[in-house]
């Protein structure tokens, strides 16, 4: 079975088994959890899976001043009347959409509450304010999202509320994978691709020692963007890959020489012509 799925305007490389486990979730009518690191591609996951089970996909990026008023809506006066405006999820609940919730660690607990009735046998949601109560439709489905390795972040999701999901763990792609999606993305060549994956790889590999988030595919994607438009790949990756990641000159220094080990010390016969070029220029 092929691994990658190309839609309209957006490609999906997969990692694991997380399609079918995506798709027998929706099938039982479960809320999915998709955990993470930053980047690793829980977003495109689910863009692709609104093309597979033909939904929408409607997304709520969490926050600490969420207020479930936010999420299921409130009256409002328009024109010297007072009318009631769904929020996002009411629409995706009357909808049958898929709901994604990013980041969902950011909101406070209390805004979540609501979403108990919708992440259990009842499937249905409450409007107390507006006196209405929604069974959900077959097709609407609860997906949140965020990412349990971030360690600067003081917030944790309830055990309790973790536990009515079907989580589905995350991470970065193999580097075979990780490649054709630059490739995909960008337009570079496989070799390009394949060196700014090395780079990455190293780095992550690194993380332990450095304490950092570690660098993203979407932060390949963008330095290999840069390098599609003509920037050497040391210098993308310094400000697409390095620059991000700490602000502390040691741990830069550190990082640019693990860079410049995958970067530059690759084989020069891969490198075309062109790339010789920008690399001679970058070498001052
Ligand atoms: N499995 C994947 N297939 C295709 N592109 C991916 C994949 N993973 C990451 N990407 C690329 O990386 C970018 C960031 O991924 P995204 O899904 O937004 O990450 P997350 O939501 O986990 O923070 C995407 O826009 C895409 O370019
Ligand atoms: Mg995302």
């Amino acid at each position: 079975m092929s691994n990658n799925f190309q839609h309209a305007n957006k490609f999906y490389q997969s990692n694991n088994n997380e399609v079918s486990l995506f798709r027998q979730a929706a099938e039982q009518h479960l809320p999915v959890m998709l955990t993470g690191p930053t980047g690793c591609g829980k977003t495109r996951l689910i863009e692709h899976m609104g093309e597979v089970l033909s939904r929408k996909v409607i997304t709520i990026s969490c926050h600490d001043d969420l207020t479930s008023a936010d999420l299921v809506g409130r009256f409002m006066v328009t024109g010297g009347d007072v009318v009631w405006n769904d929020g996002p999820l009411t629409r995706a609940v009357k909808e049958g959409a898929i709901c994604y919730m990013d980041e969902v660690v950011e909101a406070r607990h209390d805004s979540l509450a609501v979403l108990h009735s919708l992440t259990d046998h009842r499937r249905t949601l409450y409007l107390d304010r507006a006196g209405e109560v929604i069974e959900a439709p077959a097709t609407f489905m609860l997906v949140c999202s965020y990412n349990p390795a971030y360690r600067s972040s003081l917030k944790e999701l309830k055990p309790s509320f973790r536990q009515r999901f079907v989580t589905i763990a995350m991470n970065f792609l193999p580097p075979e994978r990780e490649a054709e999606v630059l490739v995909a993305e960008a337009g570079v060549d496989m070799s390009v691709a394949k060196r700014l994956v090395q780079c990455a790889t190293s780095i992550r590999s690194a993380d332990d020692v450095f304490h950092f988030e570690p660098p993203s595919t979407r932060a390949l994607v963008t330095a290999a963007k840069m390098i599609a438009a003509g920037a050497d790949e040391l210098e993308a990756a310094e400000v697409c890959i390095l620059a991000p990641l700490s602000n502390d000159g040691a741990v830069t220094d550190g990082l640019s020489e693990i860079a410049a080990a995958c970067l530059l010390g690759a084989s020069r016969s891969e490198i075309t012509d062109n790339n010789k070029q920008r690399q001679s220029g970058a070498k001052r």
